[in-house]
């Protein structure tokens, strides 16, 4: 499905031409930082300007919970949020009531909880909302939440849960920077700090001085333990530099049979 971003521009343009409030505002908001500025400039700041959802009678956005929201929850948060679970988000109905406090959540970019930056290494699952659905959910809060047809909610099921993937294992563990004396394709990352983690980036300094970005950590908490896969397994020959910005535990992962293999070979030698 592809999101209007016709529609997304066109309500723009009219809320842009309305004011230069929308520029004064849209300094102290440090948190939207993220957010494009085009879409702060013309979206967000002049509807948050105008005050929260003074009057939810108010609707002033085209975009809908049948035709726009549930398709984002559907990909981004059903998995979760599905019939049965403390927070169901399943239709509009149970939506609603909880419309704020979602915008409050992606905003801070705390729902979905996923712990990496976007577009930092080449992460095979990403699992945290692009700037357009954070533009789109905040736009349709702000603009009163309103459900829009009902026939036009989304037709088919949620998308079959992907297969499960082949185990991987942790080849070294590394606390904050190590030199790989042996080569490595690293499959994966897997983070074991201590406690919270606000912000860290990791990287791969290659022999011949290039830079491998591999996951950028983003208020990641421990008690997820997970993985975060690489689209490609990522090379990494002896003398590479792997390395954290800040103090951390992590661990680059390989596939289990491969690297028992492995083992068993340097064993022998
Ligand atoms: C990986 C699982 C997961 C995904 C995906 C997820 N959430 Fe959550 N969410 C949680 C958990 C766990 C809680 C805490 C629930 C509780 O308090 O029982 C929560 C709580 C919430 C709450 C309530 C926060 C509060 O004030 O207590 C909101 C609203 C919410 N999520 C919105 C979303 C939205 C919107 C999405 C999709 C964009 C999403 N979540 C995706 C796991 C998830």
């Amino acid at each position: 499905m592809r999101l209007s971003e016709k529609r997304l521009l066109a309500q723009g343009g009219s809320v842009c031409r309305q004011t230069a409030i929308a520029k004064a505002a849209v300094k102290p908001l440090g948190m939207l930082k993220e957010v494009r500025k085009f879409a702060l400039t013309c979206l967000l700041a002049p509807m948050l300007a105008a005050g929260p959802l003074a009057a939810h009678d108010i609707i002033t956005t085209n975009l809908t919970y049948s035709r726009d929201i549930s398709r984002i929850f559907a990909r981004r948060c059903l998995s979760c949020h599905g019939a049965g679970s403390s927070v169901p988000l399943t239709s509009y109905q149970e939506t609603r009531p909880w419309a704020v406090d979602i915008k409050e959540q992606v905003l801070s970019r705390s729902m979905p909880p996923w712990g990496a930056v976007k577009g930092f290494g080449n992460l095979l699952i990403d699992h945290a909302l692009t700037q357009e659905e954070i533009i789109i959910i905040t736009a349709w809060v702000v603009g009163g939440a309103p459900q829009g047809d009902p026939a036009l909610l989304p037709k088919e099921q949620p998308a079959a849960p992907a297969p499960p993937m082949p185990p991987l294992r942790d080849a070294v563990t590394i606390a904050t920077r190590t030199t790989l004396r042996e080569p490595l394709t690293a499959l994966g990352l897997r983070p074991v700090p201590d406690k919270p983690v606000t912000s860290a980036r990791i990287v791969a300094q290659l022999p011949d001085g290039r830079i491998q970005p591999l996951v950028w950590l983003y208020r990641f908490d421990p008690k997820w333990n997970r993985v975060f896969r690489f689209r490609e397994p990522v090379q990494l020959p002896p003398g590479t530099i792997v390395e954290s910005s800040e103090p951390l535990r992590f661990a680059l992962e390989t596939m289990e049979a491969t690297s028992s293999r492995a083992t068993t070979l340097s064993r022998a030698r």
